[in-house]
């Protein structure tokens, strides 16, 4: 058999240990060969697919990025594009289709699936947000730089007497902010799924200032709004949407910083980790997750279980069908924000 492999959505680390386990699995397990589809949906539409083998994924493993490209292609957004996919799939005698992306990727590959093409996914996103599986690769690697970051910003904000914002991202869901704010000692956390007063940030580092601690770090997620302001997110309002029709976010740390700073008096600043967070070597947690993610996607395929994805519940490795993991985004719960407010200041 013949089984193509894509990576689509914003790049991650972690694919190149899929991508890289995909091939190991199909070409030494089963004896099959292997297609990789260049810039996700994109490369299926325009027919940009190139053979790998076990020398094409020699020394991936700690790459960032995905050797295949990607993109934000939507198939359901181009004329014919569910035909148009059909049709490649059986002109290039692929038999199976790996979908290694997050919401979006995942959705349309559930779409083709449902029209009988034999598609399995893989769950992918630094914003651990996908329903259906505990962790995507990513996160982990996003999750240590931010912690990192706000290492960092503490030496300066201690010098300065500065309150720091820290601007992560998370659209939906606040994982990121949340954890790495836990993980850093974060004085106040912001995310989507919990909005907070600006008079609980001025009461958070007036506290501080009280204890004798001149500097606090704030760190917020780029979808994170206030519960002041109705509703309004903090992030800008811009026009540009991708084909899935996502806002392009950015803002949310200048206007919150300028927001502390006008309502306490402290000097604020912000810093935005931006595709940083995205950026270089997977940990090791997300190269051994890619990998059993890519070895299990095979063995899905070889089973059959088209319209499924793998997915990690506890330690095990499992799958569960696609429309488990869409529909709705797995957000932070109450009971595990509760839990970072017992360290807001
Ligand atoms: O979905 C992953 C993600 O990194 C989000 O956290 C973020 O909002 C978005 O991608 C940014 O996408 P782009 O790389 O297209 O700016």
């Amino acid at each position: 058999m013949k089984v193509g492999v894509l990576t689509g959505g914003g790049d991650c680390p972690g694919l190149n240990a899929v991508i890289r386990a995909v091939v190991r699995r199909a070409v030494t397990g089963h004896g099959w060969t292997v297609e990789g589809i260049r810039h996700g949906w994109r490369g299926m539409l325009r027919e940009e697919i190139e053979p790998l083998d076990l020398g094409s994924v020699s020394g991936i493993l700690p790459r960032g990025g995905t050797i295949l490209g990607t993109s934000r292609t939507n198939p359901y957004k181009e004329p014919d594009g569910e035909a148009v996919i059909r049709r490649t799939l059986e002109k290039r005698g692929i038999g199976a289709l790996i979908a290694i992306g997050g919401e979006d990727t995942l959705g349309a590959a559930a779409k083709l699936a449902k029209a009988g093409l034999p598609v399995v996914g893989v769950p992918k996103t630094i914003d651990n947000d996908v329903n259906g599986t505990d962790y995507t690769f990513g996160f982990d690697t996003a999750l240590t730089i931010a912690t990192e970051a706000i290492d960092r910003l503490h030496t300066t904000a201690e010098s300065h007497d500065r309150v720091m914002v820290v601007e992560v991202m998370g659209r939906h869901a606040g994982w990121i902010a949340l954890e790495s704010g836990i993980a850093g000692g974060a004085d106040m956390i912001l995310i989507p799924e919990f909005p907070v007063r600006l008079a609980e940030i001025k009461d958070a580092i007036e506290r501080r200032h009280e204890r004798g601690k001149n500097f606090s770090i704030i760190v917020v997620a780029e979808g994170a709004r206030l519960a002041d302001d109705a509703g309004q997110p903090l992030h800008e309002q811009r026009d540009k949407r991708d084909e899935f029709g996502h806002i392009r976010l950015g803002g949310v740390g200048a206007s919150l910083a300028e927001r502390i700073e006008e309502t306490t008096g402290y000097e604020t600043r912000y810093s935005v980790l931006g595709h940083i967070q995205r950026g270089g070597s997977p940990t090791a947690f997300d190269r051994v997750l890619g990998s059993r993610f890519g070895v299990s996607a095979v063995d899905l395929v070889a089973r059959g279980g088209f319209g499924r994805m793998v997915a990690i519940r506890g330690t095990a490795i499992v799958d569960v069908p696609l429309a488990e993991a869409l529909g709705s985004i797995k957000q932070v719960g109450p009971e595990l924000y509760d839990m970072a407010r017992v360290f807001f200041s």
